[in-house]
């Protein structure tokens, strides 16, 4: 039997002012698990998060934990019986409490005794990498010491799950990536399950086993971030995670033509308007020579391009064509050293399987 779900949502519903912001939103976490909940700001994220904490009613639908109703029609328990842990960007330690305090702060009022608090506390200074530190005060330590510390006081009661709100976006741009792992194998090793908030896509996939992309108070996908990125649902989930291209066709006969050969289009209705999606890594680059590829069933007809602009950013170089074909432009990342100066010509192809086709407009 599978496990049972340790948190499951059900059709979550909050408005402020008349306004969905969260409108039916469904979603199950299994234990263990670490599920992000993706979207840009005001989509709800928060929101839904602090219905789950406790902190805020839900108008409809029904939050249950390890199979127990804590908010619904029937119930609506406060957030110390829901046994989750929280974790903010401002996560706000007590700054007269020492390292230990603080933490032994998230055991109080659990009738445990002196010697079994005090094991615990040492056991997950330890897993966060701060004994020696146990009688430093906060302002002692550095950002990401704190933000451990932060993370030992939201798991010392052992909660059910984790509930993360943007929890790494007040620090400092090259610490985040070394705090973000270290954070993931901390909760990995406790095996508590953790909804994490966040608006940014790579966060999400670093660090969740699955995403739920969120929109305008919906959960848009669901799934695991490798078929959320390769397999998105509509044109804003693919183009949530990177820049696109997008060339627009009108579909005949299951088929439709572009500057890149025929695409096949199941599905469409004849004469609908279709966007075909393109992220710029899947456009492949051949130089001007003998008119460039031959077509293929893979990669269709490569079509002529003229390079507008090249920029080095890094690890990749971005590339603006124009297609000869009608002077739509397109944008390519190339391994960055390659970087083709304006006027260059090229041959663009598209490989089929990378292509995404959806309805204009949707
Ligand atoms: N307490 C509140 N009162 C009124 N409007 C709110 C309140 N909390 C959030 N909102 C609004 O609800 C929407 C969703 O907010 P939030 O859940 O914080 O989004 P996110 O966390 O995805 O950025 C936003 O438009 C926000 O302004
Ligand atoms: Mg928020």
């Amino acid at each position: 039997m599978p496990d049972q779900p340790r948190l499951e949502l059900h059709d979550l519903v909050r408005s402020y002012a008349g306004r969905r912001v969260v409108d039916g939103v469904s979603l199950s976490i299994a234990p263990g698990q670490v599920t992000g909940l993706l979207g840009p700001s005001g989509c709800g994220k928060s929101t839904t998060l602090r219905m789950i904490a406790g902190v805020e009613t839900p108008e409809g639908g029904r939050i249950v934990i390890d199979g127990r109703e804590v908010a619904g029609a029937g119930a609506n328990l406060p957030p110390e019986q829901r046994s989750v842990g929280l974790m903010f960007q401002d996560f706000a330690l007590f700054p007269h409490l020492s390292v230990s305090e603080n933490v032994a702060f998230g055991l109080k009022g659990r009738g445990m005794g002196r010697a079994a608090q005090r094991d615990r506390v040492m056991d997950l200074l330890d897993r966060v990498r701060l004994a020696r530190h146990a009688a430093a005060y906060p302002h002692e330590l550095s950002g990401g010491e704190q933000q451990r510390v932060a993370l030992a006081r939201a798991l010392a009661p052992h909660p059910r799950i984790m509930l993360m709100d943007e929890p790494f976006s007040g620090l400092d741009n090259r610490l985040r990536d070394g705090i973000r792992d270290e954070t993931l194998a901390i909760l990995k090793e406790e095996g508590t399950a953790v909804l994490l908030v966040t608006h940014e896509p790579e966060e999400a996939m670093r660090m969740a086993d699955e995403i739920a992309l969120m929109r305008r108070g919906r959960i848009v996908q669901q799934g695991a971030p490798y078929n959320i990125y390769n397999a998105p649902a509509d044109r804003a989930a693919a183009a949530f995670f990177s820049d696109v291209n997008v060339i627009r066709a009108r579909v005949k006969g299951a088929l439709t033509d572009t500057a890149f050969g025929r695409f096949l289009a199941p599905g469409h209705p004849d004469g609908a308007e279709i966007e075909i999606v393109i992220r710029p890594q899947h456009l492949r680059i051949d130089f001007d020579r003998e008119g460039g590829p031959r077509p293929t069933a893979q990669d269709g007809t490569p079509a002529r391009a003229r390079v507008e602009r090249a920029r080095f950013i890094g690890k990749e170089s971005l590339v603006e064509f124009r297609l000869d074909h009608d002077g739509s432009r397109m944008i390519a990342t190339v391994p960055s050293v390659f970087l083709p100066a304006a006027g260059t010509v090229f041959w663009l192809t598209v490989r089929r399987d990378r292509c995404h086709v959806f309805p204009a407009g949707a």
